[in-house]
């Protein structure tokens, strides 16, 4: 499964970047707005932190106008991928993209029909949000399921991209579930290697090591 992280702050992005760990970057407007920084600033800055796939997202609701959007958006580089809402609008336009080889990434989906639509579409990935569906009591992870049966059934190419991901076992889940991408706010993925067994083992380890008065390095 690939890890993308889902934010719009330059410096959690440069400090994953480096780690060999980052698949991709997704945003979207809130992420935006909390970010305090021009979009177009802000998408460029990432792209040029990063050659994975970074997520831009129009804000038109039109057909037409998310096209010109996504002009100006793809323009910026060539790791940009084009994030449109799954609404029949969205849809159009992921279809014309899709033609152009320019990626895709559907989000706001909530539903088999929607992520069945988005592939049809020829959208890159699909974004299901597993957390928006928890908090109204449903159980998100039961969607990324659904979608990886019905995708497999069609051997359907779209990418199933996890997202409104709130914790560590979202992440574990969304792999058993089979998604290809889970995208993890940065706070969650900080503590996806946190183990207190882990700790405490390793404290063992430098503890016995030390008594043994060896090093490894010599001179
Ligand atoms: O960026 C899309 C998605 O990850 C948003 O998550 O927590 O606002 O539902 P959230």
């Amino acid at each position: 499964m690939q890890f993308f992280i889902d934010t719009g702050e330059i410096d959690e992005i440069r400090q994953w970047a480096g780690s060999g760990l980052l698949d991709g970057v997704t945003t979207n407007p809130s992420l935006v707005k909390k970010s305090g920084r021009d979009m177009l600033e802000l998408i460029a800055e990432i792209c040029s932190v990063t050659d994975t796939p970074v997520s831009a997202e129009v804000a038109a609701l039109d057909h037409e106008t998310m096209l010109k959007e996504a002009a100006v958006l793809a323009d910026i580089a060539p790791n940009i991928v084009i994030k449109l809402p799954t609404t029949l609008d969205g849809l159009k336009t992921c279809n014309s993209l899709s033609q152009q080889n320019i990626k895709t990434n559907l989000t706001l989906c909530f539903s088999v029909n929607q992520a069945l639509l988005a592939a049809k579409a020829g959208a890159t990935y699909i974004s299901p949000f597993v957390g928006r569906l928890d908090d109204i009591n449903l159980d998100g992870m039961d969607l990324i399921r659904d979608i990886r049966i019905v995708f497999n059934n069609y051997n359907m190419r779209a990418k199933i991209l996890a997202a409104s991901i709130r914790s560590v076992n979202h992440v574990s889940e969304s792999a058993l579930a089979g998604a290809d991408v889970a995208t993890i706010p940065t706070s969650t993925f900080e503590k996806l290697v946190a183990h207190p067994l882990t700790d405490k083992g390793l404290d063992a380890f430098v503890k016995d090591w030390a008594s043994t008065g060896q090093t490894i390095l010599k001179g």
